[in-house]
Protein backbone atom coordinates (compact mmCIF):
# COMPACT_ATOMS: atom_id res chain seq x y z
CA UNK A 1 0.00 0.00 0.00
CA UNK A 2 1.29 3.28 -0.93
CA UNK A 3 1.33 5.04 2.16
CA UNK A 4 2.63 8.57 1.20
CA UNK A 5 -0.65 8.63 -0.76
CA UNK A 6 -2.58 9.18 2.39
CA UNK A 7 -2.54 12.60 1.69
CA UNK A 8 -5.23 14.62 1.05
CA UNK A 9 -5.40 15.70 -2.53
CA UNK A 10 -8.74 16.57 -2.32
CA UNK A 11 -9.17 19.94 -1.10
CA UNK A 12 -11.93 21.90 -3.61
CA UNK A 13 -9.97 25.02 -2.24
CA UNK A 14 -6.60 26.22 -1.40
CA UNK A 15 -7.56 27.84 1.80
CA UNK A 16 -7.09 31.37 1.83
CA UNK A 17 -5.42 33.29 3.79
CA UNK A 18 -7.30 36.21 5.32
CA UNK A 19 -5.64 38.30 8.19
CA UNK A 20 -7.49 41.39 8.33
CA UNK A 21 -7.67 42.92 4.46
CA UNK A 22 -3.57 43.35 4.46
CA UNK A 23 -2.53 40.48 2.68
CA UNK A 24 -2.27 39.82 -0.96
CA UNK A 25 -4.38 36.39 -0.98
CA UNK A 26 -7.66 38.21 0.69
CA UNK A 27 -10.21 37.77 -1.37
CA UNK A 28 -11.65 41.24 -0.42
CA UNK A 29 -8.63 42.82 -1.70
CA UNK A 30 -10.37 44.70 -4.40
CA UNK A 31 -12.22 46.59 -1.36
CA UNK A 32 -9.07 48.18 -0.06
CA UNK A 33 -10.05 51.64 -1.65
CA UNK A 34 -12.82 51.79 0.08
CA UNK A 35 -11.69 50.02 3.57
CA UNK A 36 -12.77 46.38 3.97
CA UNK A 37 -16.16 45.23 4.60
CA UNK A 38 -17.00 44.57 8.19
CA UNK A 39 -16.97 40.86 7.31
CA UNK A 40 -13.17 40.98 6.82
CA UNK A 41 -11.92 43.62 10.02
CA UNK A 42 -9.94 42.11 13.01
CA UNK A 43 -12.27 41.17 15.12
CA UNK A 44 -11.49 41.77 18.94
CA UNK A 45 -12.82 39.27 21.65
CA UNK A 46 -15.30 42.16 22.64
CA UNK A 47 -16.66 42.48 19.25
CA UNK A 48 -17.23 38.93 18.45
CA UNK A 49 -18.60 38.77 22.24
CA UNK A 50 -21.43 41.81 20.63
CA UNK A 51 -21.63 39.82 17.75
CA UNK A 52 -22.84 36.59 19.01
CA UNK A 53 -24.95 38.43 21.26
CA UNK A 54 -26.49 40.16 18.40
CA UNK A 55 -27.08 36.84 16.34
CA UNK A 56 -28.00 34.73 18.88
CA UNK A 57 -24.86 32.45 18.76
CA UNK A 58 -23.81 30.05 22.15
CA UNK A 59 -20.92 32.04 23.94
CA UNK A 60 -19.53 28.80 23.93
CA UNK A 61 -20.45 27.91 20.40
CA UNK A 62 -17.23 26.76 17.99
CA UNK A 63 -16.52 28.98 14.47
CA UNK A 64 -17.24 25.54 12.85
CA UNK A 65 -20.76 24.85 14.51
CA UNK A 66 -21.50 28.77 13.20
CA UNK A 67 -20.16 27.80 9.78
CA UNK A 68 -21.92 24.74 9.18
CA UNK A 69 -25.49 26.49 9.10
CA UNK A 70 -24.06 29.01 6.65
CA UNK A 71 -22.08 27.47 4.54
CA UNK A 72 -23.31 25.13 2.17
CA UNK A 73 -20.22 22.71 1.34
CA UNK A 74 -18.30 23.44 4.79
CA UNK A 75 -15.29 22.96 2.33
CA UNK A 76 -16.39 26.27 0.73
CA UNK A 77 -15.44 27.92 4.29
CA UNK A 78 -13.52 29.73 5.44
CA UNK A 79 -10.72 28.70 7.83
CA UNK A 80 -11.48 29.13 11.39
CA UNK A 81 -11.22 31.74 13.70
CA UNK A 82 -9.39 31.87 16.50
CA UNK A 83 -9.04 34.37 20.22
CA UNK A 84 -8.37 37.08 17.72
CA UNK A 85 -10.65 36.39 15.18
CA UNK A 86 -7.26 35.41 12.84
CA UNK A 87 -7.77 33.47 9.49
CA UNK A 88 -5.06 31.68 8.04
CA UNK A 89 -4.76 30.18 5.30
CA UNK A 90 -1.90 28.23 5.44
CA UNK A 91 -2.65 24.90 7.62
CA UNK A 92 0.50 23.77 9.23
CA UNK A 93 0.81 27.25 10.40
CA UNK A 94 -3.01 27.35 11.62
CA UNK A 95 -2.66 24.10 13.31
CA UNK A 96 0.83 25.22 15.16
CA UNK A 97 -1.11 28.24 16.05
CA UNK A 98 -3.91 26.29 17.28
CA UNK A 99 -1.87 24.20 19.01
CA UNK A 100 -0.20 27.37 21.20
CA UNK A 101 -3.47 28.65 21.56
CA UNK A 102 -4.70 25.13 23.02
CA UNK A 103 -1.67 24.85 25.22
CA UNK A 104 -3.44 27.70 27.53
CA UNK A 105 -6.86 25.95 27.27
CA UNK A 106 -8.82 26.81 30.62
CA UNK A 107 -12.29 26.01 28.73
CA UNK A 108 -12.88 22.83 31.19
CA UNK A 109 -11.38 22.26 34.69
CA UNK A 110 -9.17 19.10 33.57
CA UNK A 111 -5.97 21.06 33.11
CA UNK A 112 -5.76 21.40 36.67
CA UNK A 113 -4.49 18.37 37.25
CA UNK A 114 -2.67 17.45 34.20
CA UNK A 115 1.06 18.43 33.03
CA UNK A 116 0.09 20.01 29.68
CA UNK A 117 -2.05 19.77 26.67
CA UNK A 118 -1.60 17.28 24.04
CA UNK A 119 -2.26 18.34 21.11
CA UNK A 120 -2.94 16.24 17.55
CA UNK A 121 0.38 15.86 15.47
CA UNK A 122 0.69 14.72 12.11
CA UNK A 123 0.26 16.79 8.47
CA UNK A 124 -1.75 19.09 8.22
CA UNK A 125 -2.73 17.68 4.29
CA UNK A 126 -3.53 14.06 6.31
CA UNK A 127 -6.41 12.11 4.56
CA UNK A 128 -6.59 10.18 7.54
CA UNK A 129 -7.24 11.84 10.94
CA UNK A 130 -7.49 9.06 13.85
CA UNK A 131 -9.16 11.04 17.28
CA UNK A 132 -8.71 8.94 20.38
CA UNK A 133 -10.07 9.21 23.99
CA UNK A 134 -7.40 11.77 25.79
CA UNK A 135 -3.61 11.46 27.02
CA UNK A 136 -2.92 9.09 29.27
CA UNK A 137 -0.21 9.39 31.56
CA UNK A 138 2.88 9.29 29.56
CA UNK A 139 1.03 11.15 27.30
CA UNK A 140 0.43 13.65 29.78
CA UNK A 141 4.62 13.67 30.22
CA UNK A 142 6.10 13.34 26.99
CA UNK A 143 3.17 15.80 25.44
CA UNK A 144 2.22 13.82 21.94
CA UNK A 145 -0.68 11.44 21.91
CA UNK A 146 -0.56 7.61 21.84
CA UNK A 147 3.09 7.17 22.74
CA UNK A 148 2.20 4.87 26.01
CA UNK A 149 0.50 1.13 26.00
CA UNK A 150 -2.13 2.10 24.02
CA UNK A 151 0.03 3.75 21.41
CA UNK A 152 2.29 0.73 21.28
CA UNK A 153 -1.01 -1.17 20.44
CA UNK A 154 -2.18 1.11 17.98
CA UNK A 155 1.57 1.36 16.04
CA UNK A 156 1.38 -2.42 15.74
CA UNK A 157 -2.37 -2.19 14.37
CA UNK A 158 -1.26 1.06 11.95
CA UNK A 159 1.69 -1.17 10.53
CA UNK A 160 -0.14 -4.59 10.63
CA UNK A 161 -2.50 -2.24 8.61
CA UNK A 162 0.45 -1.43 6.01
CA UNK A 163 -0.32 2.57 7.09
CA UNK A 164 2.96 4.92 8.09
CA UNK A 165 2.01 6.99 10.94
CA UNK A 166 3.69 9.34 10.43
CA UNK A 167 0.84 9.87 7.19
CA UNK A 168 -2.13 10.26 9.73
CA UNK A 169 -3.10 12.98 12.05
CA UNK A 170 -3.19 11.79 15.36
CA UNK A 171 -5.24 13.47 18.15
CA UNK A 172 -7.72 13.04 21.32
CA UNK A 173 -10.84 14.34 22.06
CA UNK A 174 -9.80 15.47 24.94
CA UNK A 175 -6.54 16.80 25.04
CA UNK A 176 -5.80 17.12 28.82
CA UNK A 177 -5.23 13.73 30.93
CA UNK A 178 -8.03 13.17 33.12
CA UNK A 179 -6.68 11.77 36.43
CA UNK A 180 -7.06 10.90 40.38
CA UNK A 181 -3.61 10.80 42.04
CA UNK A 182 -3.32 8.02 44.33
CA UNK A 183 -0.32 8.01 46.27
CA UNK A 184 2.38 7.98 43.55
CA UNK A 185 0.09 7.06 41.00
CA UNK A 186 -2.17 8.92 39.08
CA UNK A 187 -5.21 6.58 38.03
CA UNK A 188 -6.50 7.74 34.37
CA UNK A 189 -10.54 8.79 34.96
CA UNK A 190 -13.09 8.87 31.91
CA UNK A 191 -13.58 12.50 30.73
CA UNK A 192 -17.56 13.12 31.13
CA UNK A 193 -19.95 14.21 28.73
CA UNK A 194 -19.43 17.98 29.42
CA UNK A 195 -15.34 17.79 29.22
CA UNK A 196 -15.94 16.16 26.06
CA UNK A 197 -18.27 18.77 24.84
CA UNK A 198 -15.90 21.58 25.93
CA UNK A 199 -12.96 20.07 24.31
CA UNK A 200 -14.86 19.55 21.41
CA UNK A 201 -13.74 23.34 20.27
CA UNK A 202 -10.29 21.98 19.69
CA UNK A 203 -11.31 19.09 17.38
CA UNK A 204 -13.27 21.07 15.56
CA UNK A 205 -10.96 23.31 14.98
CA UNK A 206 -8.33 20.14 13.72
CA UNK A 207 -10.65 18.81 11.29
CA UNK A 208 -11.75 21.76 10.25
CA UNK A 209 -7.93 22.86 9.25
CA UNK A 210 -6.77 19.66 8.20
CA UNK A 211 -10.01 17.95 6.35
CA UNK A 212 -9.06 14.60 6.40
CA UNK A 213 -10.74 12.39 3.86
CA UNK A 214 -11.90 10.04 6.77
CA UNK A 215 -12.08 10.74 10.44
CA UNK A 216 -11.34 7.58 12.59
CA UNK A 217 -13.12 7.22 16.07
CA UNK A 218 -10.90 5.11 18.42
CA UNK A 219 -13.51 4.36 20.98
CA UNK A 220 -16.72 5.31 22.38
CA UNK A 221 -15.33 9.47 23.53
CA UNK A 222 -14.02 9.88 20.87
CA UNK A 223 -17.00 8.15 18.36
CA UNK A 224 -19.24 10.64 20.73
CA UNK A 225 -17.18 13.83 20.02
CA UNK A 226 -16.71 12.82 16.38
CA UNK A 227 -20.76 12.15 16.10
CA UNK A 228 -22.11 14.77 18.25
CA UNK A 229 -24.01 12.19 20.00
CA UNK A 230 -23.83 8.50 22.05
CA UNK A 231 -23.01 6.04 19.89
CA UNK A 232 -22.83 2.06 20.28
CA UNK A 233 -19.41 0.73 18.91
CA UNK A 234 -20.24 -2.63 17.70
CA UNK A 235 -23.69 -1.81 15.92
CA UNK A 236 -22.02 0.85 13.91
CA UNK A 237 -17.70 -0.17 13.93
CA UNK A 238 -16.12 -0.44 10.55
CA UNK A 239 -18.50 1.17 7.98
CA UNK A 240 -18.30 4.83 6.47
CA UNK A 241 -20.71 7.11 8.25
CA UNK A 242 -21.51 10.06 6.38
CA UNK A 243 -21.17 12.87 8.68
CA UNK A 244 -23.88 16.20 7.97
CA UNK A 245 -20.88 18.19 7.09
CA UNK A 246 -19.68 16.10 4.20
CA UNK A 247 -17.01 14.28 6.32
CA UNK A 248 -16.66 10.61 6.78
CA UNK A 249 -16.59 8.68 10.01
CA UNK A 250 -15.55 4.66 10.70
CA UNK A 251 -15.71 3.84 14.07
CA UNK A 252 -13.71 1.33 15.96
CA UNK A 253 -12.49 0.40 19.23
CA UNK A 254 -9.89 2.35 21.92
CA UNK A 255 -6.69 -0.18 21.57
CA UNK A 256 -6.75 0.20 25.12
CA UNK A 257 -9.69 -1.95 25.31
CA UNK A 258 -7.24 -4.84 23.34
CA UNK A 259 -4.87 -4.40 26.62
CA UNK A 260 -8.16 -5.11 28.95
CA UNK A 261 -8.82 -8.47 27.50
CA UNK A 262 -7.65 -11.21 29.38
CA UNK A 263 -7.28 -13.99 26.82
CA UNK A 264 -4.69 -14.21 23.91
CA UNK A 265 -7.11 -15.71 21.70
CA UNK A 266 -9.59 -12.48 22.36
CA UNK A 267 -6.33 -10.50 22.55
CA UNK A 268 -5.67 -11.59 18.83
CA UNK A 269 -8.92 -11.70 17.32
CA UNK A 270 -9.68 -8.02 18.57
CA UNK A 271 -6.24 -6.75 16.94
CA UNK A 272 -7.14 -8.23 13.80
CA UNK A 273 -10.69 -6.66 13.56
CA UNK A 274 -8.77 -3.49 14.59
CA UNK A 275 -6.25 -3.85 12.14
CA UNK A 276 -9.09 -4.60 9.41
CA UNK A 277 -11.03 -0.94 10.69
CA UNK A 278 -8.35 0.83 10.48
CA UNK A 279 -7.03 -0.84 6.33
CA UNK A 280 -10.62 -0.01 5.45
CA UNK A 281 -10.85 3.40 6.83
CA UNK A 282 -7.76 3.83 5.29
CA UNK A 283 -8.40 2.31 1.60
CA UNK A 284 -11.44 4.94 1.73
CA UNK A 285 -9.59 7.81 2.50
CA UNK A 286 -7.03 7.05 -0.17
CA UNK A 287 -8.03 9.62 -3.72
CA UNK A 288 -9.53 7.73 -5.95
N1 LIG B 1 -5.27 6.91 24.91
C1 LIG B 1 -5.81 7.85 24.12
O1 LIG B 1 -7.00 7.86 23.86
N2 LIG B 1 -5.01 8.77 23.64
C2 LIG B 1 -3.73 8.81 23.88
O2 LIG B 1 -3.09 9.72 23.39
C3 LIG B 1 -3.19 7.80 24.68
C4 LIG B 1 -3.97 6.86 25.19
Amino acid sequence: MALTSLRNTSRSNPPRLHMGCAKRACKHRKTRETGPPDSCRRMTPAMDAERRLAQNVPANSSPVHERQGMAQNWRDAELPLFAEAKRINDPERALRELAKEASACTRCPLYKNATQTVFGEGPADAALMLVGEQPGDQEDVTGRPFVGPAGKVLDRALESAGIERSAVYITNAVKHFKNEPRGKRRIHKKPDTSEIDACRWWLDNELAIVQPSVVVALGATAARSVMHKVVTINANRGRLIELPDHRRAVITVHPSYLLRLLEDRDKRREFDRLVKDLRFAADAARPS
